[in-house]
């Protein structure tokens, strides 16, 4: 039996002569982004025998289309950020331009490490790869190219694509998605995104670094609108003292070709030119035309639908990652994934609490948040309060001029139950709320935690502080 020809560049070559062989083997993975192949390495690593099936390149949409390559760009555009600013720290410097050609290189350098970091995991713990589209053809089967593969478990995990509006056609030159944006060879001199989710915000920042003029449109009223309200808010701000302009509380209508690009036309009659329309509406689980539904899985919407443990209802058979309906992040396929190997390993792990997976947009500045916000926590029947702690009184915040703020929502005389941030960095910051809302802490017991002075991680301190009735560097 051999790696189909179909497979793309190291895939194939790197691999040994596959075992499998006709018998049954213990589970079978379709698709290898990261929910597919966490449930891959974690199976492997607790002794199951794994086939993992990939009709494009290992690592997914995180990998190759979404999370490792955006977050170059964003910090190549942090870089011309820092040196258009530098007079503001007192350095002299000149910004000559962008060399596109030459950040795509970064970033893909970025990228085929990592590639490669994982292609040697998978073959360290023994995985066996086949390259090609799989189909679920019965509940313990999964073929590809007319080969069969049986498995005692089936793990769903063949992930999602951006969507788009009815009647609004991705041409992937005027009318772009993420896909697309993340390899233009050139800065386009203005752009309309449409949505102002982590995708839209995310490329608004990258553009603006680079130069181009930036409109955003949501239809919903606020810029991030699943984010704590006072975050939105704090964003608009900083977007706009950036120059990015957004329509809020605006509907789209319409895109037509132009001479110079497109128009972009809105319910309320207002009209937008622009290069280019990045559409950043949300991405659509990839699960037609796969057999799902014919061997007894339960689809709603494109959605595998799945219980707390990822099982989809028909037995072994599981899903997990971008496929279901649960939170579209990475992080929650890595932790899908492993709950899943797992069970089929014969352990009792627990549920995922959702509630608790930290979200970050990576835009300049970052919005970070974990637990609830104030909306949910009062509909949950909370007894809420909340603090905002600014960082114009956090010193590295100052340090390097950032704006922004921490708010924690709590229980009245209970534990956080959500940490929402905005400002530079605060990404990294949101594993230490992670900690605190997880655990329940209360807000005096982590006021006795002493944070590192001068660090942004004080603000969580401070925030912590003043909720617990002590503020430091904060009006009472
Ligand atoms: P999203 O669902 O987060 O945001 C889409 C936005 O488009 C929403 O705010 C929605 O109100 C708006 N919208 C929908 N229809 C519209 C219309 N007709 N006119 C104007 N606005 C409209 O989707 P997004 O940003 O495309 O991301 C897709 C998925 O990928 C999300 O689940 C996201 O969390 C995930 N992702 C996460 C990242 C991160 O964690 N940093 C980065 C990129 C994507």
């Amino acid at each position: 039996m051999r790696v189909h020809d179909t497979v793309s560049g190291d895939l194939a070559a790197d691999h040994e002569e596959p075992k499998v062989t006709g018998s049954t083997v213990d589970v079978v993975i379709l698709g290898g982004g990261s929910g597919g192949y966490a449930a891959a390495l974690r199976a492997a690593e607790l002794g199951l025998q794994v086939v993992l099936v990939e009709r494009d390149k290992l690592g997914g949409t995180c990998l190759h289309r979404g999370c490792i390559p955006t977050k170059a760009l964003l910090h190549a555009a942090e870089v011309v950020d820092t040196v258009k600013e530098s007079k503001a720290f007192g350095v002299e410097a000149t910004f000559v331009g962008i060399d596109v050609p030459a950040v795509n290189a970064y970033r893909d350098k970025v990228v085929e490490r990592l590639y490669k970091g994982l292609q040697g995991l998978i073959k360290s713990r023994k995985i066996e790869i086949v390259a090609g589209e799989g189909r679920l053809t019965a509940p313990d089967t999964v073929t590809v190219d007319g080969r069969e593969i049986k498995a005692r478990n089936v793990v769903l995990a063949t992930g999602s694509r951006p969507k788009s509006l009815p009647g609004l056609e991705i041409d992937g030159k005027l009318v772009v998605s993420s896909d697309e944006a993340l390899k233009m060879d050139r800065v386009p001199a203005s752009v309309v995104i449409l949505g102002a989710g982590a995708i839209g915000c995310e490329f608004a920042s990258v553009w603006r670094s680079f130069g181009a003029d930036v409109t955003i449109v949501e239809a919903l009223p606020h810029l991030v609108p699943l984010e704590e309200e006072s975050s939105s808010k704090l964003l608009e701000k900083a977007f706009r003292k950036r120059g990015i302009a957004f329509e809020l509380g605006a509907r789209f209508s319409g895109v037509k070709a132009t001479d110079s690009g497109v128009t972009v036309s809105l319910e309320s009659g207002k009209t937008i030119d622009a290069e280019l329309l990045l559409v950043a509406v949300g991405r659509s689980p990839v699960s037609e035309g796969l057999g799902y539904e014919e061997a007894g899985v339960k689809v709603d919407r494109g959605y595998v639908v799945v219980d707390e443990y990822c099982r989809t209802g028909v037995p072994n058979v599981y899903a997990v990652g971008d496929l279901i309906p649960t939170l579209q992040l990475a992080h929650v396929g890595f932790a899908e994934g492993i709950l899943v190997a797992e069970q089929i390993a014969g352990l009792d792990p627990a549920p995922i609490d959702y509630d608790g997976v930290p979200r970050v947009t990576y835009s300049e500045p970052e919005v970070a948040s974990v637990g609830l916000t104030s909306t949910a926590a009062k509909d949950r029947g909370h007894d809420v309060v909340t603090l905002t702690y600014d960082l114009a009184g956090n010193g590295k915040s100052q340090i390097l001029q950032t704006a922004g703020a921490v708010t924690l929502v709590a229980q009245k005389d209970g534990p956080v139950l959500g940490v929402h941030m905005v400002g530079s960095r605060v990404g990294e910051l949101i594993a230490e709320a992670q900690l605190i809302t997880n655990w329940e802490a209360l807000p005096s017991e982590v006021a006795q935690l002493i944070h590192p002075h001068p660090t942004m991680s004080e603000a969580i301190g401070e925030a912590h502080l003043a909720l617990a009735g002590k503020p430091l560097h904060s009006h009472s």
